[in-house]
């Protein structure tokens, strides 16, 4: 038997009293044990990370550009380890693995660069007003304590490198807290910070039990929250500390619109192939994976069957084969419940024309038309390897569709004129409007997150910087303006 994972206790290695195994959820095999804090352990953490921010606060751009540079350079070193662990320990095919660790790279390297830039300050004269003689105002951003960063399961890796980056690159100390099917990839990111010079409390890696969490959301000492996961569990994080800065990435469900004119043959080849591709990646396990199709009328006949057959041809099996499209989701639970609301909506008079059929925590990718709207999955964010596709007549309509959701996190547009985008830009209450693509198309530098239930704050690195600090204005008098 191996030795369970260590957890990081303010940068050096611990282990507690008990533990909990990691299971593949595609073989059942046993991927790792992992050791759980304590309590005590997880109040020296805290206490650590409170201590140190001023220190960490005031540490040289170098230093933490240095450490982001260094984690960047490890991860791209040790790309395929962490990828067939990703893979093991999500389910999650490994060719998308691969892609998770090098968009970490990127989220780390993109944090060094702006560390760089980071807080040089805004400056404003105020001799605008003859009160403001000789005065200039200097605006910079300062951490405003200790990130409790709550990552998820479906990105292990990124979402952990998106919550731990843009700390670093502001000088905040961050506790960590994976999600407990996943917790070791980000213990392994651990393993490279701690190679790095940061002062030690900046960061712990804690894989505390989620019923232990409700504490850790009220210590005071964590002024900052960036949790991402399922909508109740999120809310439920900002009611309960209205005072602190929490920002909440949560679910999606996500549409693409296919509008009049994108109708060539090659123009709906390419539509079918992204929505198929990206309705199914990871197993449908991403806020922003396509739920919804949303096709004009005067192509929707010509474009389900392309829909239907691309999404056949996705290739569901084992996810350590670098063949394999679609492997299985986090856990049989999770791949019932797919099937439930799959069978709910077919038995209220959808219509099945792919997939709709499960093998364990396998659920295959699954088309569906003439879906009622009060059916769950017509109204709630799947995260299941379906889609649904619906006719719209017109760009108007099609709009309407896209907003009747109590979601707004990305959507696609596939039309080729440049006016519709912007119409499509000001029309739709999602956070990102992705045109020519699918609704699953981020780049890590871009701000993401929602509208309405699909959450508040923007991850991106700068944007993750501005919610984790506040601006302090200093201001200069009797100055030579
Ligand atoms: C998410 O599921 O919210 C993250 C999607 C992504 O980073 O691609």
């Amino acid at each position: 038997m191996t030795a369970p994972h260590a957890f990081w206790l303010a940068g050096r290695e611990a282990t507690g009293e008990e533990t909990f195994d990691v299971t593949n959820s595609w073989d059942g095999r046993l991927v790792g044990t992992v050791s759980v804090p304590t309590e005590a352990q997880v109040e020296e953490a805290v206490a650590a990370a409170h201590a140190v921010r001023e220190e960490f606060a005031a540490t040289p751009a170098h230093v933490r550009t240095a450490a982001l540079d260094h984690v960047a350079k490890r991860l791209t070193e040790r790309t395929e380890e962490i990828a067939q662990l990703i893979s093991a320990e999500n389910g999650k095919p490994i060719k998308w693995a691969r892609g998770e660790v090098g968009r970490a790279v990127s989220v780390f390297r993109w944090a060094a660069e702006e560390a760089r830039r980071f807080n040089a300050g805004d400056a404003q004269r105020l001799d605008t007003d003859a009160g403001g003689t000789g005065r200039l105002a200097l605006t910079r951003r300062f951490p405003r304590g200790t990130v409790l960063g709550i990552a998820p399961f479906n990105f292990p890796l990124n979402l952990s490198a998106h919550k731990v980056a843009p700390a670093i690159a502001v000088g905040a100390p961050i506790i960590l807290k994976p999600a407990p099917a996943t917790p070791i990839s980000s213990l392994v990111l651990g393993e490279i910070l701690a190679e790095t010079d940061l002062p030690a409390g900046s960061w712990s890696v804690l894989p505390v039990p989620n019923d232990r969490m409700p504490a850790l959301v009220q210590d005071e000492r964590l002024p900052v929250i960036s949790f991402t996961g399922s909508g109740p569990v999120g809310w439920s994080i900002l009611d309960s500390a209205p005072r602190k800065h929490v920002t909440l990435e949560l679910g999606g469900n996500g549409a693409a619109v296919v509008l009049a004119d994108w109708s060539s043959e090659e123009d709906l080849d390419w539509a079918a192939q992204r929505i198929a591709t990206f309705s199914n990646y990871q197993g449908g396990q991403s806020c922003i994976s396509v739920q919804r199709v949303i096709a004009d009328a005067s192509l929707y006949e010509r474009l389900v069957p392309k829909v239907v057959a691309a999404v056949e041809a996705q290739v569901t099996g084992d996810p350590s084969d670098a063949a394999t499209d679609v492997g299985p989701l986090v856990s049989e639970d999770a791949a019932k419940r797919v099937e439930s609301w799959v069978n709910e909506a077919v038995e209220n008079g959808a219509t099945l024309l792919a997939g709709g059929t499960r093998d364990g925590a396998t659920y295959a990718p699954t088309v569906l038309t003439d879906v009622p709207a009060d059916v769950t999955i017509a109204c709630e964010e799947v995260f299941g390897p379906v889609l649904t596709i619906t006719k719209a007549e017109g760009e108007e309509a099609a709009f309407a569709a896209v907003n009747d959701s109590p979601y707004g996190l990305q959507a696609g547009v596939f039309t080729h004129d440049l006016q519709t985008a912007f119409r499509a830009h000001r029309a739709l209450e999602t956070g990102g409007v992705i045109i020519g693509d699918v609704p699953s198309y981020r780049a890590d530098q871009m701000p993401y997150g929602g509208a309405k239930q699909s959450g508040v704050g923007r991850e991106g690195v700068r944007y993750a910087m501005d919610d984790y600090t506040y601006e302090r204005v200093l201001v200069l008098t009797g100055l030579a303006l």
